[in-house]
């Protein structure tokens, strides 16, 4: 096969066979095909698509690229949810161990952050002692121990995905719905899970900025998982503004961990709880109330097990930044708006996120709300708290902040938390 031709194919608006797509795509990652000529075929794929059929055989041949994980070993069923990411969305954190509690296993490969989204292995590493890098057989082991783990892709599942990846991070061609939805479910499907929930989020936090946008991409992926063999059903949800009351490492797990114990802000719980129930749902396994597993303590209880397997201490004090600078409201009157990008961005500039990817991140560094749009606030309140180890940093924070929140005489329009379920 010629690889010429193949670009030349999508370049005009044609349908690529199965064959020409396995071929392109072993060739890309073996390097018989250059980067050059995959960023012009990434570039056709994104001006001209691929149709559903392209699209699995894509998501196929990124899978067959590398090994895939097999939980056949386990006697209950394994469940798994994927965020497109979001600012404050910590809820891998309390979800993986509370879906635990109530009877499936929850093996959970996840990333680190890029830009102003947050990772949750970048959270998690705020817990002093825990690893993300576990070989397969101590997943395994956390996985019997305590019901879920969290922890960092191998570098043997979908590589040539990672390649891609970052091939299309320096060509202007991430924004393409099928490879995202590829490269998304390549790694999920390879992961072994016999059932995924996805948490697609929508607004200026998030990677789809509009419901359009969202719902396709959620509707490719459930398409793809279930062709796959997985259960597969997404949730569409806000990212007009963050999720919770904390934004940044370790201020996430503080609230994590208030969630765990019964507590936690509204928002945070009501997700944590539905996630988990169509988790169960798709996995099969009944009985458990997610509601009851928080309050009773077995979810805490999964969380610390998780964390001791990972060689965390649950108990240990979390890091805090040695700075803080608080935004006062500048009126009385009803927080209408607190846009969700400004604040990623202003959690990032005070060093919770990092540029490239290779920075260390300040575990401590964030922000915390004091009220959510919706609340009523009055003039010279704190409306935020800003935390860094940096004073330096904070000028730019604030300088993201600025028209990224509004107080005034009326509520503002706000996107309904779950707007929306998609099955296939
Ligand atoms: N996350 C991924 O894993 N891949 C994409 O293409 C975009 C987001």
């Amino acid at each position: 096969m010629n690889v010429i031709d193949v670009i030349l194919a999508k370049r005009d608006g044609g349908e690529l066979s199965a064959e020409e797509i396995g071929w392109v795509v072993d060739a890309y990652t073996r390097g018989a095909v250059a980067d050059e000529q995959m960023s012009a075929l990434a570039m056709a794929i994104l001006l001209n698509g691929m149709n559903r059929r392209e699209i699995a055989d894509w998501t196929q041949a990124m899978i067959d690229s590398g090994e895939r994980m097999d939980w056949s070993a386990l006697d209950r069923p394994t469940a798994d949810k994927h965020s497109t990411g979001g600012v404050g969305d910590k809820i891998t954190l309390p979800l993986a161990p509370l879906v635990a509690a109530c009877g499936a296993y929850v093996p959970q490969l996840s990333g680190r952050g890029l830009g102003h989204t947050g990772g949750t292995l970048d959270k998690l590493e705020s817990i002093p002692g825990w690893r993300a890098s576990l070989s397969d057989d101590e997943m395994l082991g956390v996985l019997r121990a305590a019901g879920a783990v969290v922890c960092a892709a191998g570098g043997g599942l979908a590589p040539a995905d990672k390649k891609l990846y970052a091939l299309r991070d320096v060509t202007g061609t991430v924004e393409s719905i099928p490879l995202i939805a590829s490269s998304i479910m390549s790694k999920k499907i390879a992961e072994g899970t016999g059932s995924l929930v996805l948490d697609v989020k929508v607004g200026s936090g998030a990677f789809m900025k509009t419901e359009d946008r969202a719902r396709e991409l959620a509707t490719t992926m459930v398409e793809l998982g279930t062709d796959a063999g997985v259960r597969t059903v997404a949730l569409l949800t806000a990212m007009d503004r963050p999720l919770g009351l904390a934004v940044g490492n370790a201020l996430e797990v503080a609230e994590s961990v208030e969630v765990l114990a019964g507590g936690g802000p509204a928002d945070v719980v009501e997700l944590t709880v539905r996630l988990a129930r169509e988790m169960l749902e798709a996995a099969g396994v009944e009985g458990r109330d997610p509601a009851q597993a928080l309050k009773d303590g077995s979810a805490m209880d999964a969380w610390r097990r998780m964390i001791s397997a990972q060689g965390g201490d649950p108990d240990a004090p979390l890091p805090r930044a040695a700075e803080s600078e608080v935004v006062t409201a500048p009126a009385s009157g009803v927080l209408s708006r607190l846009d969700a990008h400004a604040v990623g961005v202003a959690a990032w500039r005070l060093g919770a996120g990092r540029e490239r990817k290779e920075d260390p991140v300040s575990f401590g560094a964030g922000v915390t709300l004091h009220a959510k749009p919706g609340d009523t606030v009055r003039q010279g309140e704190p409306l935020l708290t800003l935390h860094a180890d940096d004073p330096a940093r904070f000028p730019r924070a604030l300088a993201a902040l600025e028209g990224g929140y509004t107080v005034g005489a009326a509520d503002g329009d706000r996107l309904p938390l779950i707007i929306d379920r998609i099955t296939a």
